[in-house]
């Protein structure tokens, strides 16, 4: 039987807290079936808002010991119910409540409040989890100040870490020790953490901007900590470029990190002692791959550039979410953007934003970057709120232009540090330092749905005057009817036949935009703009640098596209022209139309670009990559996801077959057997030579088996050996169980990489490939509450496996709604995040549709539905 309809949580209903924590001190005495804590708060009404003599306090699954009032036992006057405590005639002015709860870490397999992971105790309460520790206003606009006391025996506990600094520590009798921390920073319980256990420490100084020294930590399990050391660099380079960047320096003396195998995310900001998904923290050459190592610098960037964008100014309220999310998310990418190749760096931002958020927004579970309602606040850490989160900073400095971006963040910090803030104080302070009103920029934050612009170019030879229309129009999504215009920088550029960049000239000098970088903006639903000595024969090139989170319509000859596919100055619009133009072909395939010079165009574009000398090879491989088939799809009304893979497979063999010797002599050229260099040159020639494989790859067997082969087997990288295994097992190579078989017996012992090798598995495009993921969520080694594992298996085969996920019997909907199902009691989190892989339904052909709405409905038929899971199904299938 269901619970309760669960009810949707508004943000206009929100209310200032009855109550204010000032400060709140924990004991914790571990262990790992029962764990006592008990909670000192120092409350005190608020002053702003409306009085009140009954307290209500957030608690979940809590067994309640006892109570105290300013010391005196409570026996009555309280009641505990589904998810709360109610205490009435609350004395005015000060008092002091003390509660005494117990917890069970060791049944706790959801993963949040207190848990075991391999024999650790860690934490994780972003966003509701300290309601499962103990009584609280769990909400992050009470900010109390914390001290925590942790008790546990010492053989099994040695580490005993929390927020802040260490105050005290010493042994017990019976074998038990404590330490005591404290935190000087008032914050709100979701950034609280607490972690227990056996772990290696690996140390380092760093020293601020203005001399202070910070003592960095890096804790995992002891046969890891050989692996923490890049993650420390990276932090070391974060704290410098925060200061570099935006004059922001840490400001506790002590910065743990801790490195933990069972986590529902990629890591968590908890102040002073952030905690990790090992997939983030360990590398070793032998056993992380080239995106490993940058998505750990990332990760560990984005979690301390959250010290002040989120811990020091925080959220009034989950809405406010992407106030922390999205200006963090940009604040990584600008970090990896100068610590690498900025190009490569923008293309895979975009990539991610096109193949993914823009489903989010064109399907059941749209909504704005901010919500205006939710059931389960743990659904809401989307593609939308972060990425597309970060696209708004980013709209916000391209408006102002760097400085005023910088003079805006200073204002920011300055005036709400310590406080609790929504979306619109952010945008207060962009204007108040730079003296503009956004106007209806603050759209953004309110509208769903992918915004598209067209654009059409009218050249008048007698003037030389080019004026571009430019329109702009949102679908309506499923949770908006009504779509206003919305404020679109659109930066442009005009090229030159030898592709000479050509100055950009209008007749006056606010004719492109009201906003004090210039750049032209689109505010109105159509526009006219007139660009005046433009020179016949000139490309103009728009969207550069992909300013804006939209879809650009902007009609072109493939000559003028191949043209800016081999010329266009701004690296983001090379790149983007030909993936229009193989766009264009593989559309053409899928809907048997001729289309051969469109194909014979791109081979040849393919061919000169190899020819040239590019020298960031990552970039290289980026412009001969086709897009992927979910973007592909978007541009197609219901269509049939396994023929357009096989249309994007044609275009691809006929690439390979066309250009065979070239691939052939460009891999042997730039292939290393042993190079395990890190540097970006070895990374662009890697990624480069591992391109060059993948189509040789398409072709008949020899020569590119014996050369996966050997890369497999003698490579010393990851990446080599990876990518090489790939290519074997998804062409059914004779030696396909065997390597695998090797490299499982090499790798069994290291989590990571075996999660490697589930995934590989898991997305290949080979027959039977459903049946292999079924053994091996069977296999000894297969952990359902690992959500790493859980990802690597399911997230693999949903996202990357269109073949073999979009059987033509359904089959492959049917196994992920059962796997949904066993997960639902087991990790709500996570298996609502699985689920969403059935709800891109509308996208489909009828008959996929079909099936796909009979898993959901399956799914959404199951007993004990968690909230997390029903929001998902139920909106699904609205
Ligand atoms: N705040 C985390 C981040 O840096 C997100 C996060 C980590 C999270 N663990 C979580 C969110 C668990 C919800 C539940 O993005
Ligand atoms: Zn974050």
């Amino acid at each position: 039987m269901r619970h309760a309809t669960p009810k949707p949580i508004l943000l206009e209903d929100y209310k200032p807290p009855g109550y204010l924590v000032d400060s709140i001190d924990l004991l914790f005495d571990l262990g790992e079936e029962f764990t006592q804590v008990t909670s000192t708060l120092s409350i005190r009404a608020n002053p702003e808002a409306e009085p009140m003599s009954e307290m209500l306090l957030d608690g979940e699954d809590l067994e309640l010991l006892s109570l105290r009032l300013n010391g005196i036992p409570l026996t009555d006057g309280y009641v505990t119910g589904p998810g709360f405590l109610k205490i009435d005639g609350m004395p005015p002015g000060r008092f002091v409540l003390e509660i005494v709860t117990l917890i069970h870490p060791s049944a706790n397999t959801a993963l949040e409040g207190l848990y075991l992971s391999s024999g650790l105790f860690c934490t994780q309460c972003e966003a509701q989890g300290f309601r499962k520790i103990t009584y609280f206003p769990d909400r992050p606009d009470v900010m109390s100040v914390f001290t925590t006391t942790l008790i546990a025996p010492k053989n099994n506990y040695p580490v005993l870490l929390s927020n802040g600094n260490l105050q005290s520590s010493g042994d017990l009798l019976d074998g038990r020790h404590f330490a005591r921390w404290h935190d000087p920073f008032p914050k709100p319980c979701y950034l609280f953490a607490l972690v227990a256990g056996q772990l290696d420490c690996l140390e380092d100084r760093y020293q601020t901007g203005s001399g202070r020294e910070i003592r960095l930590q890096i804790f995992s399990e002891p046969q890891d900590i050989g692996k923490c050391g890049y993650a420390l660099e990276s932090l070391k380079h974060a704290m410098r470029w925060d200061e570099a960047q935006f004059g922001r320096e840490y400001d506790l003396d002590l910065y743990m990190i801790v490195a933990v195998s069972h986590f529902n995310m990629g890591a968590m900001e908890n102040k002073g002692l952030n905690i990790f998904n090992t997939k983030f923290v360990l590398a070793s050459p032998d056993t992380a791959t080239d995106s490993d190592y940058e998505h750990i610098e990332g990760v560990i960037g984005h979690e301390y550039f959250h010290n002040w964008t989120g811990n020091r100014i925080t959220l009034r309220d989950w809405f406010q979410l992407s106030l922390k999310e999205g200006l963090t998310v940009f604040r990584d990418q600008e970090f990896s953007a100068d610590r690498h190749s900025r190009a490569v760096k923008r293309i895979d931002e975009v990539n991610l934003l096109r193949n993914r958020q823009f489903l989010e927004d064109a399907g059941p579970l749209a909504h704005p970057v901010r919500p205006s309602s939710y059931i389960e606040i743990n659904n809401f850490y989307t593609l939308t709120v972060y990425e597309k989160g970060a696209e708004i900073v980013r709209m916000i400095r391209t408006l102002l232009g760097h400085q005023g971006f910088r003079k805006g963040m200073d204002l920011y910090f300055d005036r709400l540090d310590g406080r609790a803030v929504t979306c619109e104080d952010f945008l207060r302070c962009m204007e108040d330092a730079n003296q503009v009103s956004l106007g209806d920029f603050s759209r953004w934050y309110q509208q769903s749905g992918t915004p598209r612009v067209r654009v059409e170019e009218l050249y008048d030879h007698k003037t030389a005057t080019l004026t571009l229309r430019m329109m702009q129009s949102c679908d309506k999504t499923i949770d908006q009817d009504e779509k206003l215009p919305l404020v679109i920088p659109i930066e442009i550029g005009l090229v030159g036949p030898e592709g000479e960049e050509l100055p950009v000239r209008t007749a006056d000098s606010k004719a492109l935009s009201p906003y004090p970088s210039g750049v032209l903006t689109l505010s109105d639903a159509s526009a006219e703009f007139h660009l005046i000595g433009v020179p016949p024969d000139t490309t103009v090139s728009v969207l550069r640098n992909f300013s804006a989170p939209v879809r650009l319509e902007q009609p072109r000859s493939p000559k003028k596209l191949a043209f800016q596919f081999e010329n266009d100055p701004d690296p983001f619009n090379r790149w983007d022209a030909g993936q229009i133009l193989v766009m264009d072909a593989i559309k053409a395939i899928y809907s048997d139309d001729a289309k051969e010079d469109l194909r014979s165009l791109i081979i040849a574009a393919y061919q000169k670009l190899l020819a040239m000398n590019i020298e960031d090879h990552s970039y290289l491989a980026l412009l001969l990559q086709l897009p992927d088939v979910d973007y592909i799809g978007s541009f197609i009304g219901s269509y049939d996801p396994v023929r357009l893979t096989e249309a994007r497979e044609s275009l691809k063999m006929e690439i390979s077959s066309a250009m065979a010797d070239l691939w052939a002599q460009h891999y042997v050229a730039h292939h290393r057997e042993d190079y395990s260099r890190f540097d970006a040159k070895a990374i662009g020639e890697r990624r480069f030579k591992n391109t060059c494989l993948d189509y040789l790859g398409a072709l008949a067997p020899e020569p590119s088996d014996s050369y996966a082969l050997r890369q497999f087997q003698d490579s010393s990288t990851m990446t080599d050996r990876l990518a090489a295994l790939t290519l074997l097992v998804n062409r059914d190579h004779p030696e396909r169980e065997a390597c695998l078989h090797d490299f499982y017996e090499q790798w069994k012992n290291e989590d990571l990489v075996l999660c490697k090798w589930f995934s590989l598995q898991a997305a290949s495009p080979s027959y039977g490939t459903l049946e292999r993921i079924k053994s091996l969520m069977a296999h000894p080694r297969f952990d359902l509450r690992t959500p790493n594992h859980v990802r690597s298996l399911l997230g693999a085969f949903s996202q990357t496996n269109p073949v073999n996920f979009h059987r033509a019997d359904g089959l492959g909907y049917e196994f992920m709604a059962d796997c949904v199902i066993e997960l639902n009691p087991v990790n709500p989190q996570i298996a609502a995040r699985t689920l969403t892989s059935l709800t891109t339904w509308r996208r489909y052909n009828e008959s996929r549709q079909n099936l796909m709405r009979s898993a959901l409905e399956k799914v959404a038929r199951a007993p004990e539905l968690s909230p997390d899971v029903f929001e998902v199904a139920s909106k699904a299938l609205a």
